[in-house]
């Protein structure tokens, strides 16, 4: 289709939009059975309209024997009977729609899961429908699967191998087959149809394989052969024949894109070969770590600031940024780039370092609530299929308690423990215990308490996504990084004709000094948004310890000091 009508204004109703992500198995049990579900979701849609987003992203809610939660998918066009049905999603879809809220569902179409009726029927021998929906060979090449092992299963039955890049029960559709992508194509008409307003692509830069599946080099721990299943040789293609179905409806892609770089995005986002809307990158992610699960490093804030800034130039007027610090896949960020020391401090600060970036925002559920790590006792209480992998296979010569420490770093169980919703028994997530562990803070972190106290965290993000959605200078203003080799201070300046937004993060536990650019020298900028209470700082804390670094705090500033972790947003007039 022409670019021209791609791009013409009434298909970028998604870059005024802020998501939210709902991973369903923990947000909010409606029917009593210890896990979450679409009753649930139906009851807290209000809740969500009240955050001030526009729409929400369902982690898959298909049928799925679990092996990946929800990843390996055993019927496309059907809901998973824990979530209730397909009448029920509709329930929710309707209302959401009614309240003005967008609806986005997960495709995962890199695989499927081993008790998808496809792969049963292919896995039975070379002459069957299905023979070649998937990737067979005789013998494996030396690839590594990112889950769990060699990427390659031996199947009696047919005498050979399959491919599966993630976990061993999720094994790889072979896209290069015609008969595949039109399955793909009418999984999205499926949905497109009931009326879902677009697509999260699951690791959609994995889709096309190189011809021959040649032998990888390691350039990571667990990633040979990426290169060859990376920005593959038909991806474009591919995701060209998907692009037309959207384009017959009115509707947004929105990719994955594990390990992408911004020039490989660009293919993806901008020109001739424009598939996407927006691409999830994760080069942010890695602040503190090398793709989150193998090597952690010290928080580093240049690097974060670097990430940041590297995907917002490239992006200036030429494509569109998903911006996200949380999802099911990443351990909590206040455990990660804040403090849980200064919870409510750093858990704010970090809403605005990245909600005011130019780009659809998305909350993950619990982020707006500031939910922490859950740090269990036993490797035998995590569920997350690559924590396991993990823990039993690097580092193999440390002590396991700190082998254990790695996994409270690094699991995406971190992200999936039940929404904290008030102070009752299992945090009002269920009237019966929990399909997995509530983080105990539970009784400090939770909804309830939190609408009560307008500092709060959740009441931040609301002042937030207020404010972005107000503001035509912080959605489509260019963006201008300052000062980005300090090491305490993120700030930047999203600018419209004649109005400026200065946004000023710093993500110091002790007092530091701001530096104002020149540009806003001796200028007096409106104030319109600060996490401490205007003058007399901050919300009172119930240890003595904090109590005082709190008035030490409070003393520095008067000396014209940002507080720990204090943000500050200022409106400029020129
Ligand atoms: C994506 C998903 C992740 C899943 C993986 C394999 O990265 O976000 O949760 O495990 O793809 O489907
Ligand atoms: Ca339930």
């Amino acid at each position: 289709m022409d670019e021209k009508v791609v791009e013409s204004e009434g298909r970028n109703w998604y870059k005024r939009m802020s998501f939210y992500q709902i991973w369903i198995r923990s947000f909010a049990d409606g029917n009593g059975d210890g896990i979450g579900d679409l009753y649930g979701v139906y009851d807290k849609l209000e809740y969500i309209k009240s955050l001030g987003v526009d729409g929400i992203w369902f982690s898959p809610i298909y049928p799925s024997p679990n092996a990946d939660f929800g990843y390996d998918i055993s019927d496309y066009k059907d809901i998973h009977p824990d979530y209730g049905d397909l009448d029920q999603f509709k329930k929710v879809l309707t209302k959401a729609h009614e309240m003005g809220l967008k609806v986005i569902m997960d495709l995962v179409v890199n695989h499927t899961s081993d008790e998808h009726p496809w792969f049963i029927e292919s896995r039975k021998g070379k002459d069957n429908p299905y023979s070649d929906y998937y990737i067979w060979r005789d013998k494996p090449n030396n690839w590594d699967s990112l889950f769990e092992g060699k990427a390659w299963e031996y199947v009696p039955e047919r005498g050979q191998y399959y491919l599966h890049i993630f976990a061993k029960k999720q094994p790889d559709l072979n896209m290069d087959n015609p008969k595949v992508r039109e399955e793909v194509k009418s999984i999205m008409r499926f949905w497109l149809d009931m009326g879902v307003d677009g697509f999260r692509e699951d690791v959609i830069n994995f889709i096309s394989k190189e011809e021959g599946l040649p032998d990888g080099l390691a350039f990571l721990p667990a990633a040979k052969g990426m290169s060859h299943y990376k920005d593959g040789p038909h991806i474009h293609e591919y995701l060209a024949e998907f692009r037309k179905v959207c384009e017959e409806y009115d509707c947004f892609q929105l990719g994955e894109g594990p390990m992408t770089t911004v020039k490989s995005a660009m293919k993806y986002l901008t020109g001739p070969t424009k598939s996407l809307d927006m691409m999830f990158s994760f080069d942010h992610m890695m602040a503190d770590c090398l793709y989150t699960e193998y090597v952690h490093r010290p928080f580093s804030l240049v690097k974060l600031k670097k990430a940041f800034s590297k995907w917002q130039y490239a992006l200036a007027g030429r494509g569109w940024n998903a911006l996200y610090l949380e999802n099911h896949d990443h351990p909590r960020i206040i455990s990660r780039y804040g403090s849980e020391f200064f919870w409510r401090e750093s858990g704010t600060m970090l809403a605005a370092c990245y909600i005011f970036q130019r780009g659809t925002p998305f909350v993950y559920q619990g982020q707006e609530i500031g939910m922490t790590n859950i740090r269990l006792m036993s490797i035998d209480q995590y569920v997350d299929v690559s924590s396991i992998t993990n823990y039993n296979t690097y580092h193999l010569k440390e002590d396991p308690e700190r082998r254990l420490h790695r996994i409270h770093l690094s699991s995406r169980d971190s992200a999936r423990t039940p929404m904290q919703w008030d102070g009752s028994e299992n945090a009002g997530f269920s009237k019966v215990k929990p399909w997995f562990y509530v983080n105990p803070n539970y009784k400090k972190i939770n909804v309830a308490k939190e609408e009560e106290n307008r500092d709060s965290i959740l009441w931040f993000y609301r002042k937030c996504l207020a404010l972005r959605k107000s503001s035509e200078t912080l959605i489509y203003g260019d963006y201008t990084e300052y000062f980005p080799k300090d090491k305490n201070i993120y700030m930047y300046e999203r600018s419209l004709g004649k109005e400026s937004y200065l946004i000023i993060c710093s993500f110091s536990r002790l007092p530091v000094r701001a530096h104002k650019p020149e540009k806003f020298r001796g200028r007096k900028g409106e104030l319109v948004l600060c996490n401490y209470r205007d003058g007399a700082g901050i919300a009172k804390s119930e240890r003595a310890l904090e109590q005082v670094e709190y008035k030490l705090a409070e003393l520095e500033h008067r000396k014209g000091l940002l507080r720990p972790f204090e943000t500050r947003v200022y409106r400029y007039a020129f």
